[in-house]
């Protein structure tokens, strides 16, 4: 049997998350420091699949999804401790069962998760965009 567990159910504080961004490096570049921000994005997630090892979160994916058409996959972090273990490939995997059958997974990587993507089965998209928040339509 795994020694982790996955579930979509659990519901995790908004400390618990900032530890875990931190214990995996994706702190830098999320703001951790913003206390309301990360409780709007545990809020108004609409799946969030955690790892647990016993009673230890460990890992965690959160989307913004419809659950028919697309789920955007904002933030995937493993506790540094326990990554290269599978934990990020299952999340994912979780995910995607998570969401209806018809329904892709989108996402923007960091810099240093850019190798990992197409090793777990994504495929790099030419055509994506992004309006950052400092930005304007023009
Ligand atoms: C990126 C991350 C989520 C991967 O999770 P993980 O549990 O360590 O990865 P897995 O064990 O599922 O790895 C699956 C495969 O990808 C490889 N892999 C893991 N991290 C990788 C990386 N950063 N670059 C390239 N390959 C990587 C693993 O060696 C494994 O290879 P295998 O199939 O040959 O065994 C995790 O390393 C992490 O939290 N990193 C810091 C935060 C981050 O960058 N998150 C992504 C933000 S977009």
């Amino acid at each position: 049997m795994s020694k982790f567990s996955y579930t979509a159910e659990e519901k995790i504080s908004a400390e618990d998350f900032v530890q875990l961004l931190r214990w995996s490096g994706l702190s830098e570049r999320r703001p951790v420091e913003d206390m309301d921000c990360i409780q709007g994005m545990i809020d108004h997630a609409d799946l969030m699949v955690t790892a647990w090892r016993g009673d230890d979160l460990v890992g965690v994916a959160r989307s913004v999804t419809d659950f028919n058409y697309c789920c955007y996959v904002s933030d995937l972090a493993v506790d540094l401790d326990f990554q290269h273990l599978g934990v990020g490939r299952e999340l994912l995997r979780e995910t995607k069962r998570s969401v209806g059958e018809g329904c892709s997974l989108i996402l923007l990587s960091a810099p240093d998760a850019a190798e990992y993507y197409p090793r777990v089965g994504f495929t790099q998209h030419q055509g994506a965009f992004r309006l950052g928040s400092e930005q304007e339509i023009l």
